[in-house]
C-alpha cells in the first residue's frame, strides 16, 4: 500500500512513522508513507499555497493551483483508489473505514489548513472526506497521522501477532476485554482466576463475556 500525505507543515508528519509498527510495516514492505511538501508545487516565488478569501472574511484559504500540480503530479505515476481530505465536515472515522481504507492499493490524504481549501479542490479532486472527531484541530496533519495509522497496523503482516489487530476493540463491534501480566498478585490485587486456569475455552467465553459488559457500560451506542 501507498500513502501519499500532501502537507504544509511536513515536519509535523516526521516523527509518527518513525517507531514501533508503523515503522516495521514500512521496513517490511507493506506500505510506503510519503509526505509531500505543497509548496514544492506553488508557483509563487514565496512559495506561498494561501490567499485570502473571496467576498471578504477572517482567515486565508488553500489555493487551488498547487494541490491540482500536486495531485495531477502524483495521478501520472499511479492510479489512486481514493484522494482524502482531512475536514472537521468530514466522515467520521471508524474501525470500518479503517478496514475498508486498508484494502486499497494508493492513497492520498490532502491536509486541510486555515480556513480551509477552495471549495473547487473538494468538488474536483476529492473522493472522500474523513474527520476524526466533532472538534477543530489547527490542520489535519495529526488527523491524517490517525487515520493512516489505525490502516497500517491492519495491513496482514504488520502486527506480528496476527489475530492482534482482529481483536482490538471495535473490531468485533466490541470494547477489548481487560487483560492482565505478571505477576498474578499485586499489592493483594489479584488476576481473574480463569486467566490462570489454562483452559482456553472458558478464558475465550470469559473474555467475551467481559466485552460485552465493557461495552454495554462504556459505550451502550456500539450495541444499539
Ligand atoms: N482538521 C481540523 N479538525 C479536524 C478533525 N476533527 N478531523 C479531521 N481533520 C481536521
Amino acid at each position: 500500500m501507498r500513502i501519499d500525505i500532501i502537507t504544509v507543515l511536513p515536519q509535523l508528519l516526521e516523527s509518527p512513522f518513525e517507531h514501533s509498527i508503523l515503522k516495521r510495516a514500512a521496513d517490511k514492505g507493506l506500505v510506503e508513507v510519503n509526505v509531500i511538501n505543497l509548496r514544492d508545487y506553488s508557483d509563487h516565488k514565496q512559495k506561498s499555497v494561501d490567499d485570502y478569501s473571496f467576498g471578504g472574511g477572517a482567515g486565508m484559504v488553500m489555493c487551488i493551483e498547487p494541490i491540482a500540480n500536486c495531485i495531477n503530479a502524483l495521478k501520472r505515476e499511479r492510479t489512486y483508489d481514493e484522494v482524502i481530505y482531512t475536514s472537521p465536515d468530514g466522515q467520521r472515522l471508524d474501525q470500518k473505514l479503517s478496514n475498508r481504507l486498508s484494502t486499497l492499493n494508493n492513497i492520498i490524504i490532502l491536509c486541510g489548513h486555515y480556513k480551509g481549501v477552495d471549495q473547487r479542490v473538494r468538488d474536483h479532486f476529492i473522493t472522500r472526506e474523513i474527520s476524526i472527531g466533532d472538534y477543530v484541530l489547527s490542520g489535519g496533519e495529526l488527523a491524517a497521522a490517525v487515520i493512516a495509522d489505525s490502516v497500517i497496523r491492519l495491513l496482514p503482516g504488520a502486527i506480528s501477532d496476527e489475530t492482534s489487530a482482529l481483536t482490538d476493540s471495535f473490531q468485533d463491534g466490541l470494547l477489548a476485554p481487560p487483560v492482565y501480566t505478571r505477576p498474578a498478585e499485586y499489592n493483594g490485587w489479584k488476576v481473574p482466576e480463569i486467566l490462570l486456569s489454562g483452559h482456553n475455552a472458558n478464558i475465550e467465553n470469559w473474555r467475551h463475556e467481559q466485552s460485552l459488559e465493557r461495552t454495554r457500560l462504556l459505550r451502550p451506542d456500539l450495541l444499539d
